[in-house]
């Protein structure tokens, strides 16, 4: 199994390339379902979890294919087989994103509930109501959701009781092909929802609302073949500058939309670094040890769950104390213990953590990712930790970063990728 090998103390200094965003590349690729023709997208990062989109198509008889540019063009016409398996749905909980474009345009789909999960219960109750709500029966049953709509989708008011992103996505996709008008409240702003209502719009759909928990939606016959450049990833930008951060060092991240990032780069600043944004790049400069700042996760615009791991490994090093505090997921910490081993001073208290930044820094340790984010969070505090930090189970790491020891590497960090 990979495992990642880090020699913390250097500080990052370079330039780099963002990423597309993992989270708005997956719920587009299942939006090609919608499609009985072509989806042409770009910016699609090489991840483990848009392999098991890719997977979860193919199962479905669609067919990939790469142009000259290396786009993937996504021929979903022949799709026939309208399961997806447990076998890739356990890997992965956003493959419930096929739910609502399957029933949409079959008006039937069996997919696998997902499992449990690292971060929480993680239900999909919400992403059920609202097929019912457009008229879908759901039964769930042998461990799979049973959906059908005969006759096809009809609009419906939905309001979400709670935000959720996923949730958001299939309703968007499901009330694309429905008869008639679907409202949405209470829907979530993230920028990859946005991106999203971009591409559908840009296939034909009837989509108002953007960047709003307003959604209007009107739907029509059918999509037409598109082209569409995937947004990049804000997470994965906002991981990289909290990294330099807690290094020290000056650092450039292209091909970004900086406005994407407000709450975490205000908070990079609070922490004492110095940044600059220009159209599509962001630059960090930082020459202290960060001070500490406190932050409450909450869904977009406020600070994303998604970095608050990243901030609890900064904090562990920083000048002061903080709180961070996680109101999104009920179970989102356990990279904690892992960085209490290092020497982290943390403290649970319920969905709180007290820090105590260690002045003397992070000692190195073999620690084990748990999640896709805690795995981030070790990689940062073996960054800065005295001697060889070695991070198991990378496997969680792939699902989300690309090829993260080789743009570490580039910055000028001692980082390696072992198998043993
Ligand atoms: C998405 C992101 C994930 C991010 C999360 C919150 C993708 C592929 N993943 O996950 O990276 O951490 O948003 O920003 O985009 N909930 C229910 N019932 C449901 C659905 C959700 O109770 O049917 C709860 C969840 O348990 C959680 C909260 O709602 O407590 C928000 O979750 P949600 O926004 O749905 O997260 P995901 O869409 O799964």
């Amino acid at each position: 199994m990979d495992k990642l090998l880090i020699e913390g103390g250097f500080q990052l200094n370079g330039s780099i390339t963002a990423s597309g965003a993992k989270n708005s590349a997956l719920p587009i690729l299942a939006s090609s379902i919608l499609l009985k023709d072509k989806l042409t997208l770009s910016n699609i990062p090489h991840l483990n979890d848009i392999t098991t989109m890719l997977e979860i198509l193919s199962s479905m008889g669609a067919y990939m294919t790469f142009n000259e540019n290396m786009d993937i063009e996504v021929n979903t016409s022949l799709i026939n087989n309208l399961k997806a398996r447990y076998e890739l749905v356990k890997t992965m909980r956003a493959s419930i994103l096929v739910l609502g474009p399957l029933l949409a345009r079959f008006h039937e789909a069996e997919v696998a509930l997902p499992g449990g999960c690292a971060i929480g219960s993680r239900p999909v109750n919400l992403h059920l109501d609202c097929m019912r709500k457009l008229g879908a029966n759901i039964d769930t049953s042998n461990g799979y959701i049973k959906a059908s709509a005969k006759g096809g989708l009809t609009g419906a008011n939905i309001e979400f009781s709670q935000v959720t992103v996923t949730g958001t996505e299939n309703a968007i996709m499901a009330a694309t092909l429905a008869k008639g008008q679907t409202k949405i409240t209470n829907a979530a702003k993230e920028p990859e929802v946005t991106d999203l209502i971009k591409c559908l719009n840009k296939m034909g759909a009837k989509i108002q609302g953007e960047d709003t928990d307003k959604l209007i939606i009107d739907g029509v016959r059918e999509l037409k073949p598109t082209n569409f450049s995937v947004m990049p990833d804000r997470i994965e930008i906002a991981t990289y500058l909290t990294a330099t951060t807690m290094t020290g060092g000056e650092i450039t991240v292209k091909a970004v939309n900086p406005n994407t990032i407000d709450k975490v780069l205000q908070k990079l600043e609070l922490a004492g670094a110095k940044i600059s944004k220009d159209k599509d790049s962001i630059s960090l400069k930082m020459k202290k040890l960060p001070s500490a700042v406190n932050i409450s996760t909450a869904p977009y615009p406020s600070f994303p769950t998604d970095m608050q791991a990243q901030f609890i490994a900064m904090n562990s090093i920083a000048k002061g104390q903080s709180e961070v505090i996680e109101n999104v997921f009920e179970n989102r910490f356990m990279h904690v213990q892992e960085l209490i081993r290092m020497g982290g001073k943390i403290e649970l208290k319920g969905n709180s953590a007290m820090i105590d930044g260690n002045l003397n820094g992070l000692t190195s340790a073999p620690v084990m990712a748990t999640d896709l984010r805690a795995s981030a969070s070790l990689v940062l505090a073996g960054l800065v930790a005295k001697g060889i930090t070695k991070v198991d189970r990378i496997y969680h790491i792939d699902r989300g970063y690309e090829r993260i020891e080789e743009k570490l590497k580039l910055l000028g960090a001692k980082i390696d990728r072992i198998s043993e």
